[in-house]
């Protein structure tokens, strides 16, 4: 392996620095190693035969009736038609590994069998009342978040339908809270798409050209490309600087994620949260914690991502995995700042419903029966170790990095550069479906693997993972 580094690092110093399709990979210091085709671990399901429209069919509907801004992964879209645990199928029965897991969130697995019994149960009895009736679904389920969360954060303000609204919610109760109007994130967040979350969100990508008032954007603590390295705490004095030079020295809070998903598994710099949540309280801000997509085990050596930073916030929101597929948040305060919702009544017609909030809890204690943060943490640790050795063979592998089941993988044409290889992610990710593993992409270049499965991915998926990975790289 060591050699395989140095031939690399050599490859890329000297002044002969090849093509990007020549970089893709060197076999020269693994000839042991011919890339043979990876197989599927087995699995004990087949799928019944789908008689439903084809893709092509859906496609053209989806283009005729659905917002032509709608987007789709490959070339040739997939048609899902069922999923199982860790795996989904296609129109034509076919089994594919699921390395994202619906963007971080079915973290149970697929139409797990006690979260679909309790769903099922639930819609018999009642699937919808409002808050405005009691009943148990929303209270149990609030009491058993709470005992998730660390220090004073104890009140489920408000569930909701999605981490926008959660994102939402708790920008608002910031403002409320502190008579403040503004808010700093962090560039490269990504935090929604509302009036409010769009400009806490800070990636041009996903910013339309409508007023987005109040958010300051901090400098991003990223250990990749930052101009700090992994110095948390210099890239800190940047959201001093904000507070100094671009408010009026006070702040009504900070909102940040503690892996951000959508900016490309960004772990922010060790040392940063800790620093920026002391500015910001000086100045009168709440710190939120948006664990839409880093909360509910799967960074794996923590419930919440924010844990690995030794910080407690004030508000923590979350989506995604809380719901394993549901259309849930929540938004998680102090008893104290919870107060400030009591001023105006506050209202969410579908925020809480008993069928969301059964889903919810259900998959909560699922996490902990199966011991998925464990479970996440172990299977985690040895993919991210079998993806930093495909960076000694591969020089186009820029950057590996995240934890637990939150892993991303950096292409560059050129390392030292840093070029985001936006193209030949395509072709790899191509070639990945086509051997039978989906995986997602982002970062603001759309240059990094996304790796986010369902919670249960076993040791065996990690190798199959990896191995598809290996031989589509080997393909370039
Ligand atoms: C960190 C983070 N916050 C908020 C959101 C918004 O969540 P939703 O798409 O459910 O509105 C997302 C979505 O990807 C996210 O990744």
């Amino acid at each position: 392996m060591k050699r395989a580094l140095r031939t690399t690092t050599r490859a890329f110093s000297g002044r002969n620095r090849r093509s990007s399709s020549q970089l893709a990979h060197s076999d020269a210091p693994f000839p042991q190693n011919p890339v043979v085709v990876p197989k599927m671990p087995p699995f004990d399901y087949s799928p019944p035969p789908y008689s439903g429209p084809s893709a092509a069919q859906i496609l053209h509907k989806r283009r005729e009736f659905l917002s032509p801004s709608m987007f789709h992964l490959y070339k040739n879209p997939l048609n899902i038609v069922e999923g199982k645990m860790q795996y989904l199928f296609d129109e034509s029965g076919r089994r594919y590994l699921d390395g994202f897991g619906g963007i971080a969130t079915v973290n149970c697995g697929h139409c797990h069998p006690d979260v679909v019994a309790a769903i099922v149960d639930q819609a018999k009895r009642l699937q919808h009342s409002t808050i405005l009736y009691l009943n148990h679904a929303i209270a149990d389920f609030a009491e058993a978040l709470a005992s998730k969360l660390p220090g004073d954060l104890k009140v489920v303000v408000f569930f909701t339908n999605s981490g926008t609204e959660a994102n939402e919610l708790a920008m608002m109760i910031a403002r409320l809270y502190t008579g403040c109007h503004d808010v700093i994130s962090i560039r490269n967040a990504y935090h929604g798409n509302a009036a409010g979350t769009m400009g806490a969100t800070a990636q041009s990508n996903w910013k339309f050209n409508v007023i987005q008032s109040g958010v300051h954007h901090t400098m991003n603590p990223d250990q990749y490309r930052g101009v700090f390295g992994s110095d948390g705490e210099k890239y800190a004095k940047d959201v001093q600087d904000l507070i100094d030079f671009g408010t009026c020295g006070r702040v009504g809070g900070f909102m940040a994620e503690a892996v951000q998903g959508v900016g490309g598994i960004m772990e922010l710099a060790p040392g940063y949260l800790p620093a920026a949540y002391k500015a910001v309280r000086k100045a009168g801000g709440l710190c939120i914690a948006d664990e839409v997509q880093s909360g509910f085990a799967r960074t794996g050596s923590h419930f919440w991502g924010f844990e690995a930073h030794g910080v407690i916030p004030d508000i923590v929101t979350m989506a995604k995995g809380i719901g394993n597929g549901i259309p849930l948040g929540a938004v998680v305060t102090t008893p104290e700042i919870a107060q400030v919702l009591t001023h105006r009544s506050y209202f969410n017609t579908f925020g809480g419903n008993p069928l969301c909030t059964t889903a919810g809890h259900a998959a909560l204690k699922v996490l902990e029966k199966e011991k998925l943060q464990e479970n996440a943490f172990v299977v985690g640790s040895y993919l991210k170790e079998r993806l930093t050795s495909l960076k000694e063979k591969y020089e186009i592998i820029g950057d590996v990095r995240g934890r637990g089941l939150m892993l991303g993988v950096e292409l560059v044409t050129d390392r030292h550069l840093k070029t985001p290889a936006k193209t030949e992610i395509l072709h790899v990710m191509e070639q990945m479906k086509d051997v039978g593993v989906l995986i997602g992409k982002g970062g603001f270049y759309g240059n990094v693997f996304r790796i986010t499965p369902p919670l249960c991915f076993t040791k065996e998926d990690a190798d199959f993972l990896a191995d598809a990975m290996h031989y589509s790289l080997s393909k370039m």
